[in-house]
């Protein structure tokens, strides 16, 4: 069943994209100097990733990227969101940079343009050079300085020709998920080494934001978060406060600090870990941003959980809840929340969904088609959902469909598809699945009201 959407509520200039990230797609982690990341580490490292997958070959995107450009043109997309891989660029980290791995960026880019399509590029998601690493990875400052040096270089080659920048994508997966729970690189369970990250990395954002507006000042600058909405699981009042506690750690943790506010004082006494602060760097962590970038997947609904890890709030399966292949609850409201919730409490200017998307078992079928009910159902829920916070007041000036291709999905390796292509590994076969039709379908008739004259 189609949704309606209210196309009429999207700007005429609205940015409607598709995102992907470097270790997901590119492959070739040998290549013209690339050195390993923590995700290289950490793929292979027995019993990490769900089949022991990695990214060594990934899509290949490295060697196929004109195909794949080609195929957002034929979806007729308008702008791409991408990474550069720090290991390529500065392998060491730290040090001397590698020509190579900045000409493949220099070629991608101007390839984009050629094509019509404006790049967004994120300086960093997710993958650390391991020496790096080595050297205590985000728990150190140092990596926060070495970040904005890095992105320094990448703001000085392409910053004539790429204006829309974001230093970090969720740096809450970065600090939570891969230093508190363990389930993606480095795969620390350590809540001393998970906070002191996610300071360094909201101090990196800031550092780089700098960094970047001065090596380009075409450049406008934001920052990706990633939030869902919480609920309590019930009026008890322990519930509630569970999910304010949630709220804290998964929302406020990331925002309030970014937006001049701090980092919140309830959350600080929960965790009980010294911020390694410095004076200036509350300033540098607020530098003020051109944008906002948004990624929603889910709501969820939590209950207390006192003998539980911080924040001591367990996550209840609500019954005869539509989820996605990932098991995770399908909820279009909760991106609206979030959308008027970055606007009206922290007043974010300019708004993107920088991801949002679904996993579900696609397969080619006999006549060569990928039919994906369930995505484009998802897809024209979460869009109907932008054009109500577009009413509401929202400055929503993007969104971007997670993902362009089916992609190494971290640990859950190859076996999660969240493509509007789909990807057939053994022989890299790129099919245009039926949503991404569908998006191509909406892109065309968005444009098609809107054109002047
Ligand atoms: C986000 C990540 C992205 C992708 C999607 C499904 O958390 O930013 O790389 O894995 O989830």
């Amino acid at each position: 069943m189609s949704e309606p959407i209210d196309l009429a509520a999207f700007p005429h200039d609205f940015a409607w994209g598709v995102a992907t990230s470097a270790y997901q797609i590119e492959g070739a982690v040998a290549e013209d100097g690339r050195a390993p990341s923590i995700w290289d580490t950490f793929s292979h490292t027995p019993g990490r990733t769900a089949g022991g997958d990695h990214g060594d070959v990934a899509c290949d995107h490295y060697h196929r990227w004109p195909e794949d450009i080609a195929l957002m043109r034929r979806l007729g997309i308008g702008t791409y969101r991408m990474s550069l891989a720090w290991p390529r660029v500065v392998p060491g980290g730290d040090g001397p940079v590698n020509s190579a791995g900045l000409d493949f960026y220099d070629r991608l880019v101007d390839a984009l343009l050629a094509a019509g399509i404006t790049p967004s590029v994120t300086v960093y998601h997710w993958d650390l050079p391991q020496t790096l690493q080595d050297r205590g990875g985000w728990t150190e400052r140092d990596t926060a300085e070495h970040l904005a040096a890095y992105a320094s270089v990448v703001a000085e080659r392409l910053g004539d020709r790429v204006t829309q920048w974001a230093t970090l994508n969720e740096p809450l997966c970065s600090a939570w998920i891969g230093h508190l729970e363990g389930r993606m690189a480095p795969g620390l369970t350590d809540l001393t080494a998970a906070v002191r990250a996610s300071y360094h990395l909201l101090l990196a954002h800031g550092l780089a934001t700098q960094a970047i507006r001065a090596a380009a000042p075409a450049a406008r600058v934001g920052l990706v978060t990633n939030h869902s909405t919480v609920e309590p699981a019930s009026s008890r009042p322990q519930d509630i406060a569970a999910a304010a506690r949630a709220d804290g750690h998964t929302n406020r943790w990331w925002l309030d600090p970014v937006y001049g506010r701090g980092f919140p004082t309830d959350m600080r006494e929960l965790y009980g870990v010294d911020l390694p602060e410095r004076p200036g760097d509350p300033a540098a962590i607020a530098a003020p941003l051109d944008w906002h970038g948004l990624n929603y997947y889910f709501p969820v609904t939590v209950a207390d959980d006192p003998e539980g890890p911080v924040p001591h709030a367990r996550e209840i399966r609500l019954p005869d809840v539509p989820r996605t292949g990932m098991d995770w609850q399908i909820g279009a409201d909760g991106l609206e929340a979030l959308l008027l919730r970055l606007t009206d409490d922290y007043g974010v200017r300019r708004l993107y969904v920088t991801e949002n998307g679904s996993a579900f078992p696609d397969r080619v079928g006999p006549d060569g088609t990928v039919d994906d009910p369930e995505r484009t159902h998802y897809l024209e829920q979460h869009l109907a959902a932008c054009a109500r916070a577009l009413r509401k007041g929202a400055p929503l000036a993007g969104y971007y469909v997670w993902s362009l291709l089916d992609n190494f999905e971290w640990a859950y390796g190859y076996d999660k598809r969240f493509g509007l292509v789909h990807v057939d590994y053994p022989t890299q076969r790129r099919t245009i699945k039926a949503s991404g039709h569908r998006y191509a379908g909406l892109i065309r008739a968005h444009r098609q009201a809107t054109a002047v004259g």
